[in-house]
């Protein structure tokens, strides 16, 4: 593990922040998202982070898949937000900080954004993010934007089966990356991408977000529980809802799935 990373240098960088206020650090947890859950059930304010250098149960967005997380390797931190805004706005945020993670890691190679939760590089996954919330009555009572970010893992650390589509910052720079310069780096970008939010609501972010996507005008299938939609990709709406352009020239809005390219055209 670098020996920089730990709690007391965290502290110093980024308390002056409203991301990263106040700093849960452990060396090993289970899910950082499942700790900050249970912190912001229990009252935890806004901005509070949780980050560890290893999980053991990291989870991944689709169908209880895990997050491989080793220790001294990566990035693994959720961050408690507690935006006045209507729970149907809430899933905007992973968009929020998928342009945080795109601008903070395109400062050392190209990415792009796959609808919803991915950066890619390379082609490959480099970034995950898994956005839960709780509502209370009718009102959104908190968000936890839990954030994975490949950092220093070489080809032969990442498990068989996700070898072939993942990487990380080292793999496409041969470079060994500073988990706390990228740590205090990405709760600022956080904070301006979610003040902007906050302040100008998500047309700013959305037009950042097309920027970095690569699957504008592609034809893309996008794969639900139980039905496969396809269409060409005309980019996200006001909410954050992937619009798909279907063969009879309709505009479908599309909440959730996992979305693949079919056509480069
Ligand atoms: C995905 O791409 O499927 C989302 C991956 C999210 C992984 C991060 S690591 C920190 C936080 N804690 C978790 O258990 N998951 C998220």
């Amino acid at each position: 593990m670098d020996r920089k990373f730990n709690k007391a240098n965290l502290e110093k960088l980024v308390s002056d922040g409203l991301i990263g206020n106040k700093i849960h650090f452990f060396d090993e947890i289970d899910s950082t998202n499942n700790h900050a859950v249970s912190l912001a059930v229990d009252g935890a304010g806004e901005g509070e982070v949780v980050i560890a250098d290893c999980q053991t149960a990291g989870r991944g967005r689709l169908r209880n898949r895990i997050w491989h997380s080793p220790p001294g390797r990566n990035l693994y931190t959720s961050i408690i937000l507690r935006p006045d805004i209507q729970p149907a706005f809430a899933q905007g945020l992973t968009l929020v900080a998928g342009v945080a993670v795109a601008e903070l890691l395109s400062g050392y190679c190209p990415v792009a954004l796959k609808w919803p939760n991915d950066i890619l590089a390379g082609g490959r996954k480099i970034s995950g993010i898994l956005t839960e919330m709780r509502i209370k009555g009718q009102n959104l009572d908190f968000v936890v934007v839990g954030i994975g970010i490949n950092v220093n893992m070489e080809s032969t650390d990442f498990h068989e089966e996700i070898c072939d589509i993942s990487t990380s910052l080292k793999g496409q720079t041969s470079n060994s990356i500073s988990r706390l310069g990228l740590t205090v780096d990405l709760y600022r970008l956080l904070e301006k991408w979610y003040r902007l939010f906050i302040d100008e609501g998500f047309v700013p972010v959305r037009d950042r977000w097309m920027e970095y996507s690569d699957m504008i005008g592609k034809t893309i299938e996008v794969t639900g529980t139980d039905v496969v939609q396809r269409g060409r990709c005309r980019g996200i709406d006001s909410k954050g809802a992937l619009l798909l352009i279907d063969e009879e020239n309709r505009t479908r809005r599309v909440l959730s799935g996992d979305v693949s390219v079919t056509e480069n055209r």
